[in-house]
């Protein structure tokens, strides 16, 4: 953790039984050094006092939206703050390094999936740009209705923490055993802790991902273009600023939306790619070239829009080759390269790794059901300049993406 502060957490603690270990789970907190502050749902205040969780975490408690107090409602560490002034969730939804909501009910997870922002802890909720992580506490029988399971793979898919109940008696639990049980303060502590973390990762560090498919014209009208929707290179994007990095995604064509939070530079022909991806780099920590760039371009475009009876033979010319030029223009950058392969991927992937300089090569072998283009998962493996290979399951690109993030963390920490 790179803070040159406390870590600071804003706790929604919200109306399940679990609700009296959360002065327990804030003390834990305090323990390892993070400011806490509260907000807790009505509901929650029948379980739990809101004075106990004043006075563990030091600081005012939220409840309602429309709170009298003014500023002194606020966390200490606002006091004074430009921030102080904004209306009361919008000052608490950008507050803390992290947002955790521990116990998080059924009700919540499903106002918080859906955008529904009828209270304070859920309007802050839809107010914030920072992490969050949730701490699930149920019976059995409503963690697993596929209500709350479908809600809790909306909350995983934006890319917010579910944090695993544990299994295991709970309040009434006649069955006993079923998962839904609220985790010991300590190990959950421990693993907030650990979220924390990974989103501290690359704070202070410039990543300049490329991302989708160049566009090179034929005509006023036309272009030669690819298949890639430049997926793959919004989620490395975006995961490169949930873990704390100043994010440019130089965008060729897109077919996704790009990432809030990072840095948008349109660069849609290849030598666009090439011209935005060198002046970039200057002062990039990380480089990561994930957009399918044209090989080839039209030599001579018609700046009219050929008529259709004319049927051109269209000769073209190779463009530059990015990731070679980012050797020497971005040679203290830890570079990535991406190779889509249709044979022998590992093979070529080996020798491509050695040519272009890149410290690391995601290699996607296409010929593989479920991977490539337009598609939202992929398989790949990892090849790093001391001959590893990792190979990763097929799985969504959002996990594809943090897996690869972690490994460039790995690397770039020398393991
Ligand atoms: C005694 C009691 C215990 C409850 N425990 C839980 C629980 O552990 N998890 C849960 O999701 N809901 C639980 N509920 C239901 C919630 O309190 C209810 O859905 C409430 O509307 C949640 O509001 P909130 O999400 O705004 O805090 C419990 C209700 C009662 C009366």
């Amino acid at each position: 953790m790179t803070l040159d502060r406390e870590p600071r957490i804003l706790l929604g603690v919200t109306g399940s039984i679990a609700a009296f270990k959360s002065p327990d789970l804030v003390r834990e907190l305090r323990d390892r050094g993070t400011d806490v502050a509260v907000v807790m749902t009505e509901a929650a205040a029948k379980f739990v006092g809101p004075v106990t969780l004043e006075t563990m975490s030091g600081n005012p408690v939220g409840i309602d939206l429309f709170d009298p107090r003014g500023a002194a409602a606020l966390p200490h560490w606002l006091a004074g703050t430009p921030a102080s002034r904004q209306p009361y969730h919008l000052a608490l939804a950008e507050c803390a390094d992290l947002i955790v909501v521990a116990p998080a009910t059924a009700s919540t997870m499903a106002k918080a999936a859906h955008g529904i922002a009828d209270n304070l802890l859920t309007t802050t909720l839809l107010g914030t740009t920072r992490p969050i992580a949730f701490a699930p506490a149920m019976n059995t029988k409503m963690w697993t209705h596929p209500a709350t399971v479908a809600n809790v793979r909306i909350l995983k898919e934006r890319r917010h923490h579910v944090i695993e109940p544990d299994t295991g008696k709970m309040a009434w639990d006649t069955e006993g055993e079923g998962a839904g049980r609220f985790p010991e303060p300590a190990d959950l502590a421990a693993e907030v802790w650990r979220i924390l973390g990974t989103h501290r990762q690359l704070e202070g560090v410039k990543v300049v991902v490329s991302a989708g498919g160049t566009e090179e014209p034929v005509d006023a009208v036309r272009v030669l273009t690819n298949r890639s929707s430049g997926k793959m290179g919004a989620e490395l994007a975006e995961e490169a600023r949930s873990r704390g990095a100043e994010v440019v995604l130089v965008a060729g064509g897109m077919r996704v939306p790009p990432p809030a939070g990072v840095r948008v530079v349109g660069a849609k022909t290849a030598a666009a790619m090439r011209d935005a991806m060198i002046e970039e780099s200057k002062g990039a920590g990380i480089v990561v070239m994930a957009a399918a760039v044209a090989d080839w371009r039209p030599v001579d475009p018609s700046p009219r829009k050929v008529k259709k009876a004319e049927r051109p033979a269209i000769e073209l010319e190779s463009t530059d080759d990015i990731l070679l030029l980012l050797k020497k223009a971005a040679k203290d950058s830890f570079r990535v390269g991406f190779a889509l392969e249709t044979e022998d991927a590992l093979e070529n992937g080996r020798t491509k790794l050695r040519q272009k300089g890149v410290d690391l090569l995601v290699v996607n072998d296409a010929s593989q059901p479920g991977a490539g283009f337009e598609v939202d998962t992929n398989r790949v493996t990892l090849l790093s300049r001391d001959d590893r290979e990792v190979a990763l399951p097929l799985l969504p690109k959002r996990e594809v993406a943090a897996r690869i993030i972690d490994r460039i963390v790995e690397l770039r920490d020398g393991d």
